[in-house]
């Protein structure tokens, strides 16, 4: 259903975006709150990066206190020093319950032959907690169950709709302009616009993101004033199959933590396979540039029935004619999980009053420097329902809570993690500028290869400089706004790319996901986020 919508059609709540996040949030808006709610997806609304997620939901379901804790402390060991110790407990608090109202609504993890619920180990965990579905098919459950909740009570669905702007009148952010599936331009408008649009994998040669995952919400705050942080920290996932395909296919945290090992060129293991990710990924890049080769090897060969076990890895792998019971799996790290994003308070309200984010698309401050494997679900899930409870409950926000204080008092000196503000010079677009599709393809894809090899797991002034001359570049071939989506993704990877780089420029230090070849040492003065924009 599109079209311009009349004001008598105001509805309570804009959803942009169809993952676990905006999903989840439309899904309470509309059948346990009553709001009047509309979902806005760019393609249909089972095709966000969500379906894509193998592994797993982070929880610690028995409720036991001190495993709870676990849960919290692995996390901030993970975020290198950035989590919001806040939204943190939040996060590992309320994510149990999350997982039982998704449970309640359908949703089928992997049970053992008990007919217990399966829980298992991943990267940075101390103890086994995280759930499948199908295995390695979580997200596509999670997804399958949330789509049909929302197809029975969301009382607008605007699919393949590409959603241009932010309306903002009056200081306040009043829904979106959109252009529907066939090219005509509409406004949704809503007394409240969540933006949950996912990441922006997209920005990278080497993804495990689908196409869609191009940074939409984060560029359109960006161009609106609302505040940014945490960009630098792109999380690349160490084990995506090292072959030709686009998203690379993945190859789960969950076989290492079955006890897949990781070899070099020679057959020798080089990590702790079970440590964090970046870590991991780290380790590898290493490899990868002292042995003068393109993979290292994920020997899966140990693994019991693994195509039982992970039916969607094994089938990934039988397309490239790979048998994981007898050959070890070329593997190298790829551009996963964008862990910075809008800046949110602990109810997901941004800098723009009337304007709230949730999942990828968000700063909460639960991933600080570095997601902990398995809590990109939960995070969705948990604070996608706290955005509607507290406008049901009449919050506007923002509150000096969570990753918020740091955008609010950015300079202060007093805080926990303090806030600074990012400069970030305006971008040359080309205004008037005229650009042909297969010139916008082309040019999408001289960014992913600039920001793969210069802004990917290693990272230098020199690089970050030169990738950051090839953006502008980019820019300067382009309008800033376009009624062709495909150009309006490739001016959002522009505009989310450049906050990046810049961001990732001005970290001088290596923490988590950033790593500075020329900065190798963490700095107790980068204990801060950088926020652009609020
Ligand atoms: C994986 O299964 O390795 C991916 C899970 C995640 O990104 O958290």
């Amino acid at each position: 259903m599109s079209g311009v919508v009349a004001d008598s059609e105001v509805l309570d709540l804009l959803v942009v975006g169809s993952g676990v996040a905006g999903l989840s949030a439309a899904v309470r808006a509309a059948r346990t709150l009553g709001l009047r709610t509309g979902v806005l997806s760019k393609a249909e609304l089972d095709q966000a990066t969500t379906r894509w997620a193998q592994g797993g939901v982070a929880a610690a379901l028995s409720g036991d206190p001190e495993e709870i804790d676990l849960h919290l402390a692995d996390t901030l060991a993970a975020g290198a020093g950035l989590c919001d110790v806040d939204a943190v407990r939040v996060l590992v608090d309320e994510g149990p319950t999350r997982v039982e109202d998704l449970i309640a609504m359908g949703a089928q993890f992997d049970h053992d032959s008990e007919g217990r619920l399966e829980l298992a180990r991943e990267g940075g965990h101390s103890v086994a907690r995280v759930l499948h579905a199908g295995g390695a098919a979580t997200g596509l459950e999670i997804e399958r169950a949330l789509v049909e909740a929302v197809r029975s009570t969301a009382a607008v669905l605007h699919e393949r709709a590409f959603a241009l702007d932010l309306l903002v009148e009056d200081g306040r952010c009043r829904g979106v302009r959109a252009l529907d599936a066939t090219g005509a331009s509409f406004e949704a408008r809503a007394r409240h616009t969540v933006l949950a649009t996912g990441g922006a994998g997209q920005l990278f040669a080497v993804t495990t993101n689908p196409p869609v995952a191009t940074g939409d919400g984060v560029a359109m705050a960006i161009a609106a004033g609302v505040a940014v942080a945490d960009l630098e920290f792109f999380q690349f996932h160490p084990t995506a199959l090292a072959h030709q395909s686009m998203p690379r296919p993945l190859l789960s945290e969950a076989l290492r933590g079955h006890g897949a090992l990781l070899r070099d060129s020679s057959g020798e293991r080089f990590v702790d396979e079970l440590l964090p990710r970046d870590v991991v990924s780290r380790a590898i890049t290493s490899v990868l540039l002292d042995q003068r080769v393109d993979h290292v090897w994920l020997d899966a060969t140990g693994l019991d029935h693994f195509a039982t076990r992970f039916p969607t890895i094994a089938a990934d792998l039988a397309r490239v004619g790979l048998d994981p019971a007898t050959e070890w799996l070329p593997v190298a790290p790829a551009a996963h999980h964008q862990c910075g994003g809008i800046v949110t308070d602990l109810n997901g309200a941004t800098t723009l009053p009337g304007l709230w984010a949730c999942g990828e698309t968000s700063c909460t401050g639960v991933h600080g420097a570095n997601r902990l494997a398995s809590n990109s679900l939960l995070e969705g899930m948990v604070f996608g329902a706290r955005v509607v409870e507290a406008i049901a409950a009449g919050s506007d926000g923002p509150d000096p809570t969570g990753a918020m204080r740091a955008a609010l008092a950015a300079g202060e000196e007093d805080l926990v993690i303090g806030g600074r503000r990012l400069h970030v010079g305006p971008l040359p677009w080309g205004r008037d500028a005229r650009i042909s599709r297969p010139e916008v393809a082309a040019q999408r894809e001289r960014l992913q290869r600039t920001m793969t090899t210069m802004a990917g797991v290693l990272r230098s002034a020199e690089s970050l400089g030169a990738a950051i001359d090839v953006v502008e570049s980019i820019a300067a071939r382009l309008p800033d706004q376009s009624d062709d989506p495909r150009t309006c993704e490739l001016v959002n990877l522009v505009r989310v790319g450049h906050v990046l780089l810049a961001a990732g420029l001005a970290r001088t230090e290596s923490r988590g996901s950033h790593t500075r070849t020329d900065f190798p040492d963490l700095s107790e003065d980068f204990r801060c986020r950088l926020v652009l924009g609020g």
